[in-house]
């Protein structure tokens, strides 16, 4: 049994996974509403919210500490004030307990989120499932990062291809903030974009060439607002839904037409959708279009494992790590938060 503790950036959250049956509980603190405040995540206070809200967490959860055999945490990557904050308490807890410790990498913890669904339909055939959709291509779309993952049958992972400068989710949250929307702006975005007319405002696809798997959405931000340098208040507050439509539709055509670029440089078996981004339903259908394209399955992460929470930290200690952990387990006094 897996107790797990995320806190990485501005949720605290734990959750206790039973390979035998799956998650059993999971449980989530956000911040959101406090950075909203500020326009973004202010690591300094999201910082002390850990410190006050892991130990409530805590408090509620003492039935499934005592089940636990395994603490994993996150360790990284992540805002360094943040990782310490659930490092100490997972540290603490195994000193506590005697129990071992595990750091899970963030990254590879939504790699294998989609993946938790297929265990929940039937534990104890997860592992031959798991088998039948390997390789398997992971888009990995969230504030912080953008990345194409491949996961192959010896459960390696090699990037394939990854943003050259913002991620898709701040390319979302950044485009909010020139648009007067507040932060975090993606699902603001995307509920404005669906009354909009995509084509009325084009916006650049970040390096189009099909063979170049790199990705860019930086110039995009910088298209936006010499549009709306153009226009008024009225103007824009009239065309929002359009100039929304437009720039989703740049953000998802960008992230479509490399992974379809991906999927056919290499045979994959499915291809997997999770991080915050992976929310936005136009993306989801988008992306399972271009896999269906291919005959190939498409996997999405449920909501609640798309943001950051713990329920994918303690799934990947034992999809990914490999638990029993015994070989794979560290000195609790020898694990530190890492920014890989
Ligand atoms: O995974 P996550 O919590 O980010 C990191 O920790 O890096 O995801 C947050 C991101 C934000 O950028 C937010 O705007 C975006 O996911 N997001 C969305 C939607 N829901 C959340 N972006 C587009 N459409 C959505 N519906």
């Amino acid at each position: 049994m897996i107790l797990a503790i995320e806190s990485s950036c501005d949720e605290s959250a734990l959750a206790l996974f039973d390979p035998a049956r799956g998650l059993v509980r999971e449980l989530i603190s956000s911040q959101a509403a406090e950075h909203e405040k500020y326009g973004g995540v202010v690591p300094e206070l999201a910082s002390r919210m850990h410190l006050s809200a892991l130990p409530l967490l805590l408090s509620d959860f003492s039935s499934e500490l005592k089940q636990a055999t395994t603490i994993a945490v996150t360790r990284g990557p992540g805002l360094l004030p943040c990782l310490s904050m659930g490092v100490t308490l997972a540290r603490s807890l195994s000193v506590a307990r005697g129990l071992p410790i595990v750091g899970v990498n963030h990254l590879r913890a939504h790699v294998h989120s989609p993946f938790i669904a297929v265990h929940a339909q039937e534990p104890a055939g997860f592992a031959a499932a798991r088998a039948a959709l390997l390789p398997h291509l992971a888009i990995v779309v969230s504030g912080g990062n953008t990345l194409l993952v491949k996961l192959d049958e010896q459960l390696r992972l090699t990037v394939v291809a990854r943003t050259v400068d913002d991620a898709a989710g701040e390319a979302f949250d950044k485009g909010a903030k020139l648009l007067g929307l507040p932060y975090p702006g993606g699902a603001l975005i995307e509920k404005q974009a669906s009354a909009g007319d995509l084509k009325k405002y084009p916006f650049p696809r970040g390096i189009p060439e099909k063979a170049d798997l790199r990705m860019s959405f930086s110039g995009l931000k910088t298209a936006l607002r010499y549009q709306l340098e153009k226009m008024s208040d009225d103007q824009l507050a009239a065309e929002m839904p359009d100039l929304c439509a437009g720039y989703q539709h740049a953000i998802i055509e960008q992230l479509a037409s490399k992974t379809g670029a991906a999927l056919d440089l290499s045979a994959y078996k499915s291809v997997g959708l999770s991080g915050g981004v992976a929310n936005n339903r136009t993306l989801r259908a988008r992306l399972a279009q271009v896999a269906q394209q291919r005959g190939l399955p498409m996997l999405v992460a449920e909501p609640k494992h798309c943001g950051d929470n713990a329920g994918m930290i303690a799934f990947a200690a034992w999809a990914d790590v490999g638990l029993p952990v015994d070989a794979a387990a560290v000195p609790a006094a020898s694990l530190t938060v890492d920014q890989v």
